[in-house]
């Protein structure tokens, strides 16, 4: 029995240390896809038409003091990532696609963007805010890796030590369906081809050349403000009485994400050579939502801090920057920034759990 411990030990010692092996111990480029949690420009570099708020005030006010196309008061998650690397904070695709060549890694995100393509929105006559995909976005990664390495030896050398984040996106495969009427019954059964956009991209990305990628989940979007006020029942059965937020939602965020890692393990067999991460955003937020005070978001989870008013202090009338709407005094004491996105401080916390490992797994370095 002893030796049989220790045999069991001796095993689970020397395969994880195997794998830890595989990953650096700095990465020296960031190369981000997804939607409005991560876009540091390239939607506002587009015209950012269907949401134009973004490019005033009091987007930006927290930390750049000025507006730069990023949906928050301040930094991003993938902004502390590269911070906690010591590399430039990622430029959008969109402003350096025909300048020199950027090494240290470029954003390729856009603001509304979804996983599915966006041809099969509009043919259910579902009304998107950009065209810009997932797939669109690995089409402009492929043509800026022409401009940072030529041969397969020297992308390979070079895409090794480079961190590749895909997503957070999908949210949008959701939320402008539910925005045209669809519900989460009727939406439940699409989550495999949602789930199987991203699962393309990483496939594609690792053929590229990519060895180390994260693929976080979704975060529970049934406690941000703009759900809360679209969605809101008279039914008290519709609200976990742990948070408030609307269960049903976000028991489909949760499916996505359970769907998400099985097949996220599927292809780690498929692929040995590569780390492939998952991070759970969702479990990050839920603890905040759990008990916000605890976390120092003393202005609570639910209320936006910009916001036109009403109980949760969204409006679609009156959107954050819009005449009519106020901002509060301290966003570092608010998960939601302006209904739909998080604080510069709420998406501090998770990417904490990223850097210390608390909420990936495997971890990000060895
Ligand atoms: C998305 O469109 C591209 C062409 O733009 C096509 O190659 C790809 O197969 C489509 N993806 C899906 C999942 O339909
Ligand atoms: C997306 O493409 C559709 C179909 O080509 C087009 O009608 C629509 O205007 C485009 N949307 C945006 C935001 O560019
Ligand atoms: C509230 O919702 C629960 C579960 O969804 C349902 O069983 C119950 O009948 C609803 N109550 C009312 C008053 O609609
Ligand atoms: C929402 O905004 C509109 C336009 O500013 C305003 O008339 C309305 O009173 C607001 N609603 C709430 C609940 O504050």
């Amino acid at each position: 029995m002893k030796t049989m411990n220790i045999l069991v030990f001796f095993l689970f010692c020397c395969l994880s240390s195997k794998s830890a092996l595989s990953s650096p111990s700095h990465y020296n480029a960031i190369f981000n896809f997804g939607d409005s949690h991560s876009d540091t420009g390239n939607f506002l570099l587009t015209g950012a038409l269907a949401y134009p708020f973004i490019k005033n005030f009091p987007y930006g006010e927290t930390f750049f003091h000025h507006a730069t196309g990023r949906c928050s008061d301040g930094r991003l998650i993938v902004d502390f990532i590269a911070e906690s690397f010591g590399l430039p904070y990622l430029p959008p695709y969109l402003a350096v696609a025909k300048g020199p060549p950027v090494h240290t890694g470029v954003n390729f995100a856009v603001a509304g963007a979804t996983a599915i393509n966006s041809s099969f929105f509009s043919s259910q006559n579902i009304v998107l805010w950009t065209n810009d995909s997932l797939n669109v976005q690995l089409g402009w990664f492929k043509s800026l890796k022409l401009s940072l390495c030529t041969t397969k030896q020297e992308c390979d050398e070079y895409f090794k030590k480079s961190l590749f984040l895909v997503g957070e996106i999908g949210e949008n495969d959701y939320n402008f369906p539910f925005l045209f009427g669809r519900t989460t019954t009727q939406l439940r059964p699409l989550v495999p081809q949602i789930v199987g956009a991203i699962i393309r991209a990483v496939r594609i990305l690792i053929e590229e050349g990519a060895v180390n990628l994260v693929v976080p989940g979704q975060l529970p979007t049934g406690c941000i403000s703009a759900y809360l006020t679209s969605f809101q029942s008279a039914n008290e059965s519709a609200y976990d009485p742990k948070t408030g937020c609307l269960k049903a939602y976000n028991a489909l965020f949760e499916y996505h994400n359970n769907y998400l890692e099985q097949e996220l393990q599927r292809l780690r067999e498929e692929y040995p050579h590569a780390r492939i991460m998952y991070a759970d955003y969702y479990g990050a937020s839920i603890s905040i939502y759990r008990t916000p005070k605890l976390y120092g978001f003393y202005g609570g989870a639910l209320r936006a801090c910009c916001g036109g008013g009403g109980p949760y202090n969204f409006n679609s009338s009156s959107y954050c920057g819009q005449a009519g709407s106020t901002v509060c005094k301290d966003p570092s004491a608010f998960v939601d920034w302006d209904g739909i996105h998080s604080t510069e401080s709420a998406y501090h916390y998770i990417a904490k759990g990223l850097i210390d490992g608390g909420f990936i797994s495997p971890p990000l370095l060895s």
